[in-house]
């Protein structure tokens, strides 16, 4: 059994990966209506991975005898001001989960809840490889620069990203 305090919290996660797999939502619309279809996959898949980081602590929150509580999510944009800021945003939200993350583990070690603490390390290792997943996509649009074909070569690298993350994923389930 869990405290009162830690379900609250772990509820509150759910309410932030729900807004995550909603906003990535909502980018992989806008890059698909700004003909980026690399992009659109990547985002796609990203808001996908987002629902499951959410449904996993619906799941554990189960487990432990905790109601699960399904979130209100506050609308997301619908429009971003370039594929750049975009990806800009994403990094950004991801070191904002890392941070809600880490106070999660502060709070469960705080309250000796061995068991959250378990359950929250995979977390830790999901957030330090989104984080560099990235870090890599800025450091790609940062190399790319400013150019007439800029759009173009942004969405074919990120269309590679995401075929070696599929690859990575299936290896793995393997
Ligand atoms: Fe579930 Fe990318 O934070």
């Amino acid at each position: 059994m869990i405290s009162e305090k830690m379900a609250k919290a772990l509820n509150e996660q759910i309410a932030l990966e729900g807004k995550a797999s909603f906003l990535y939502l909502s980018m992989s619309s806008w890059c698909d209506q700004a003909g980026l279809e690399g992009c659109t996959n990547f985002m796609r898949r990203q808001s996908e991975e987002e629902h499951e980081h959410m449904v996993r602590i619906f799941d554990y929150l189960s487990e432990v005898n905790q109601h699960a509580l399904t979130p209100a999510i506050p609308q997301v944009p619908h429009t971003f001001e370039s594929v750049q800021s975009l990806m800009k945003e994403v990094f950004a939200h991801e070191q904002k989960v890392t941070a809600s993350i880490n106070n999660l583990i502060h709070l469960a070690n705080e309250e000796n809840d061995y068991t959250t603490l378990n359950f929250l390390q995979w977390y830790v290792v999901e957030q330090r490889e989104e984080e560099a997943l990235m870090r890599t996509v800025l450091d790609k649009i940062e190399l790319i620069g400013e150019g007439p074909m800029t759009l173009y070569y942004i969405d074919k690298e990120i269309a590679a990203i995401n075929t070696q993350q599929l690859e990575a994923e299936q290896a793995e389930t393997e």
